[in-house]
């Protein structure tokens, strides 16, 4: 089968199509033709060594994806060759082989049924995204009646997917994108206010465009833009902190905690059991089917341009990039 593979964690620039024997399932594994996968920026993260994870090399990276069964290894009975599932959450493209690739073998228990009406490259690439969301949106406890939450990055997978669950929940909505043309469709998601974080009158229009300050941010973004987040809350208002896309925090002032007693805290979708996932996805799926809201797909590219789709993802997408993966499209 074809694979894109990487040799030595150096970096995604290094990506390497090649052909590699097709997987075995081991017990419990089924074999899935991958129809599409989800790009993350957790795969350009372990591919530059930034992540705690040691990967077997030559390793394939994708954590997302969607496929068909295509055999089962010793002892699962309850799915069918042709049937298509998505991958919950599981080491795929962390620890084990992932899903740039045409085939790939995931434990039977990390599979999920895709939700009704959902297209292939719409359940592809949700799972991860979703369920960061959602660990991001509950991880406090039941949110204010009448709720602000703010979402920076609000755009990219994890913030448009926190946008989408924070309005099924009843929240108002202020999203952060640098774009005012995803500012534009951010609202069509049900975004209550828009900013542009270049505006350096943001913070103040913020603090009073809901009537009253934020309650909870989902910050995917980090640098700079935490402080001035940071400012925009209520009191005892929470951070959600999922991402670092503009790196390390430069300046930081541990005393613009302390009046409104703010509490920050990491958002780790790893961490959730599997059990914990099933149960979190039955809630993300009924938050979604309550608005129709559906998840954004933002390009799909061919298999061949994996490294033209990383390229895209680094500029900022409008939902998710995926790679199509079908050996009928591959050749
Ligand atoms: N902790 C976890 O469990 C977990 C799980 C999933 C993802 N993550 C992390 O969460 C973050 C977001 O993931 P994602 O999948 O949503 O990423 P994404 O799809 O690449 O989108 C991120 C969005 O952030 C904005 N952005 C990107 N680079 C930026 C920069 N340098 N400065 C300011 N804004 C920037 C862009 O929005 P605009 O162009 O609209 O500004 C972009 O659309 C990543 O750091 C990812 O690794 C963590």
């Amino acid at each position: 089968m074809k694979a894109w593979l990487i040799d030595e964690l150096t970096g995604i620039d290094k990506l390497r199509l090649a052909d590699v024997p097709e997987p075995i399932p081991g017990p419990g594994e089924v074999l899935l033709e991958v129809q599409y996968a989800g790009l993350n920026p957790a795969d350009r993260y372990l591919a530059e060594n930034q992540y705690p994870l040691k990967p077997v090399l030559p390793h394939i990276l994708g954590r997302d994806g969607l496929g068909t069964v295509s055999g089962v290894g010793a002892g699962v009975t309850d799915v069918k060759p042709g049937q298509s599932y998505a991958i919950l959450r599981s080491d795929a493209g962390g620890t084990r082989p992932g899903t740039f690739a045409e085939m790939v073998c995931i434990p039977v228990e990390n599979l999920v049924q895709i939700p009704i009406g959902w297209s292939g490259p719409e359940a592809a690439g949700a799972t991860l995204v979703y369920l960061t969301a959602y660990q991001a949106l509950t991880m406090w406890g039941p949110l204010p009646k009448g709720a602000v939450v703010l979402v920076t990055g609000a755009s990219g997978g994890v913030g448009s997917a926190s946008v989408q669950l924070a309005v099924a929940m009843g929240c108002t909505v202020i999203a952060v994108s640098r774009s005012e043309a995803k500012g534009a469709r951010l609202r069509e998601l049900g975004a209550a206010h828009v900013f542009n974080p270049a505006d350096p009158g943001w913070r103040q229009v913020a603090k009073k465009a809901a009537g009253r300050r934020v309650d909870l941010a989902i910050d995917n973004v980090g640098g700079k833009l935490l402080p001035e987040v940071i400012d925009t809350l209520g009191d005892q208002a929470k951070v959600s902190l999922p991402g670092r896309l503009a790196g390390p925090v430069p300046e930081f002032n541990t005393a613009t905690l302390f009046f409104r007693r703010i509490r920050l805290g990491g958002v780790a979708v790893g961490a959730y059991t599997n059990a914990e996932a099933r149960s979190a996805w039955v809630e993300v799926v009924g938050l979604l089917a309550r608005t129709g809201a559906r998840p954004l797909v933002d390009r799909v590219f061919p298999f061949e341009q994996l490294p033209q789709a990383f390229e895209w993802l680094s500029r900022g997408p409008m939902g998710k990039v995926l790679l199509e993966c079908s050996r009928q499209n591959a050749e």
